[in-house]
């Protein structure tokens, strides 16, 4: 048997983490079981994307952290500014490759479990990154399938809640079906997706539900809009009935990680022409061109 040369394995990478002001190994990080995120569910998250060692639209994720925190009633435990340098030496710790962060906030460890909110317990504040694979040429992306499912989660889905549950079943639902996503229905419209946004497009036009409490503001979304709207694409922010996603050209699900995904089979019906459709190309390649603005730092 040859013998294992050590000098030749490749040197063990170290995944580091964030855990309330320290950066640690990610295997050494470790939170009390009495942590509120742990009994409860009780904290918010957000995942930022990082192109070119640059977090993608930070402002907007720590817009949208705030108003979470502020929504559940924790404290912000840092400053824009704070959050920013954290990440910041979190991201450069880790790889050059294109990253995705995940951060979160919970309510703290209590002394006791209690619903109840504890006094004078400080949130945790927990981030880690990983690497995100790099997105497939345009040309080769072949489309995902979805189902639609009942949504059934609380009415506060415009807060990113670390609890998470309903989001899990109908995700692995959808998984279980053969699928990449579900695509959840509410009184006759469909909201957005277990883990994303939802955009059809309709006689050329792109439309979204407006953003409120049935659905997350994604920051993915917003970009999607603030691009149609500086290109010249028609767009509407509009309930869209279950009939309409139906018989729509095209259906894209967004999000920080997955990007801008074309659905091109939902339940057993073939969206448009079951392949990618124009806009979405056309839109892709305005997000890739955005992405690559923000590696060069022209662009946030
Ligand atoms: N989820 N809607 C839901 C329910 C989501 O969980 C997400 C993202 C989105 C898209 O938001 P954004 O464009 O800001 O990523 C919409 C993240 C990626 C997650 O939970 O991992």
């Amino acid at each position: 048997m040859k013998p294992c040369s050590i000098s030749n394995r490749p040197t063990a990478h170290v995944t580091i983490a964030y855990l309330n002001g320290t950066f640690l190994p990610l295997e050494e990080a470790r939170v009390s079981v009495m942590d509120r995120g742990f009994l409860f569910g009780d904290g918010v998250y957000e995942v930022i994307p990082v192109y070119g060692g640059q977090l993608f639209r930070l402002a907007h994720h720590l817009r949208r952290l705030q108003n979470s925190l502020d929504a559940v009633r924790i404290g912000n435990p840092l400053r824009d500014e704070e959050w920013k340098n954290i990440l910041t030496r979190l991201i450069t710790q880790n790889s050059d490759s294109d990253q995705a962060v995940y951060l979160q906030v919970t309510r703290g460890v209590a002394k006791r479990r209690d619903h109840a909110f504890p006094e004078d317990t400080p949130p945790t504040v927990f981030a880690m990154s990983t690497p995100c694979p790099s997105s497939a040429g345009i040309d080769t992306v072949t489309g995902i399938r979805a189902v639609t499912l009942e949504d059934n989660r609380w009415k506060h889905c415009n807060i990113k809640a670390i609890t998470l549950l309903p989001n899990v079943l109908l995700r692995q639902e959808a998984i279980d079906a053969g699928t990449a996503e579900a695509i959840l229905i509410k009184d006759g419209f469909a909201i957005e997706g277990a883990a994303s946004n939802i955009f059809i497009v309709t006689n050329n036009i792109v439309i979204t539900p407006p953003n409120g409490p049935a659905l997350l503001p994604g920051i993915t979304r917003d970009l999607v809009l603030e691009l149609a709207a500086n290109n010249s694409i028609p767009y509407r922010e509009a309930d869209i009935p279950v009939d309409d996603l139906l018989s729509a050209d095209e259906i894209w699900l967004s999000s920080s990680t997955r990007e801008i995904s074309p659905v091109i089979r939902l339940d057993d019906i073939t969206v448009g022409a079951g392949v990618p459709g124009p806009l979405w190309k056309r839109m892709i390649t305005l997000y890739q061109d955005y992405k690559e603005a923000v590696r060069k730092g022209k662009a946030k």
